[in-house]
């Protein structure tokens, strides 16, 4: 943590070899951001709400494949209601604009139980992530009503209704079946998990896929999150080692 953005790292990306396939976002600060500057907290999600646009661009721009930032978790409802509508709000103006997805070549994926949303954002979601299936320049997948116990809890279950429909037996549930039961289904794991804000924990966040991700804390509030800070994550990144269990 304290990342320091006079240092050359953050002024370029490492090169490509070096970078992730997949990169996680838990954007946090939001609330902390808002407060320091007297305003209420729904501003700070405005603002966060414009640092993930540019952090996309500029994944995009570098050459990450992947994507996924923690928009909403299932404990999150727990907020007052008008943080809880107007986070909602604003990822429903994401998710409507299809014709960006479509100028920017991006695929978008939701990941989360998306029963209990709004019909407005579901009816978005559906739009949204079919109209950008053949989308190749970048895959975004949005964390919305995410859990990643609940993710697992919902994998076993569909595993278990296979089992009773007869079409699988207990013992083929092994490793890549339950990453195949997951939102995530089909995409590579998260290289590295970036959190700003100072806290240093994952909440619930791609539990499963996390297993083997590096993880970066940094001192920065996302609505402050610039390609700079993610620059120097990157370099972080490339400096570690990674042996997944090996030597
Ligand atoms: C955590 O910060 C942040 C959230 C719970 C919401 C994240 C959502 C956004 C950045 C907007 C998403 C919009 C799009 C278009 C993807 P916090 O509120 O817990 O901050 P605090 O810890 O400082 O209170």
């Amino acid at each position: 943590m304290g990342e320091n953005l006079q240092e050359e790292k953050a002024k370029q990306p490492p090169s490509r070899e070096h970078l992730p396939r997949h990169i996680g976002f838990i954007m946090d600060g939001n609330g902390r951001w808002a407060r320091q500057r007297g305003l209420p907290r729904e501003m700070g999600h405005k603002s966060g709400a414009e640092a993930f646009r540019r952090i996309v661009r500029y994944c995009q721009e570098i050459g990450i494949p992947t994507i996924t930032a923690y928009a909403f978790s299932t404990e999150n409802w727990k907020r007052p209601k008008h943080e809880v509508d107007a986070l909602m709000d604003l990822l429903g103006e994401y998710l409507a604009d299809l014709s960006r997805f479509q100028k920017e070549n991006v695929r978008l994926l939701v990941l989360g139980d998306v029963a209990p949303l709004r019909e407005d954002l579901r009816a978005s979601i559906i739009r949204a992530e079919e109209g950008s299936r053949n989308n190749t320049g970048m895959t975004v997948n949005i964390a919305l009503n995410y859990g990643g116990r609940d993710e697992i809890v919902h994998a076993a279950r569909k595993l278990a209704e296979a089992c009773l429909r007869g079409e699988m037996a207990p013992e083929d549930i092994d490793e890549a079946a339950l990453s195949g039961s997951l939102y995530t289904a089909g995409q590579p794991d998260p290289d590295v998990i970036i959190r700003p804000s100072g806290e240093m924990r994952l909440s619930n966040f791609l539990s499963w896929q996390s297993a083997y991700a590096e993880l970066i804390f940094m001192r920065v509030l996302w609505p402050d999150f610039t390609p700079q800070h993610l620059n120097y994550a990157l370099h972080q990144y490339a400096g570690r080692s990674r042996r997944f269990g090996g030597v």
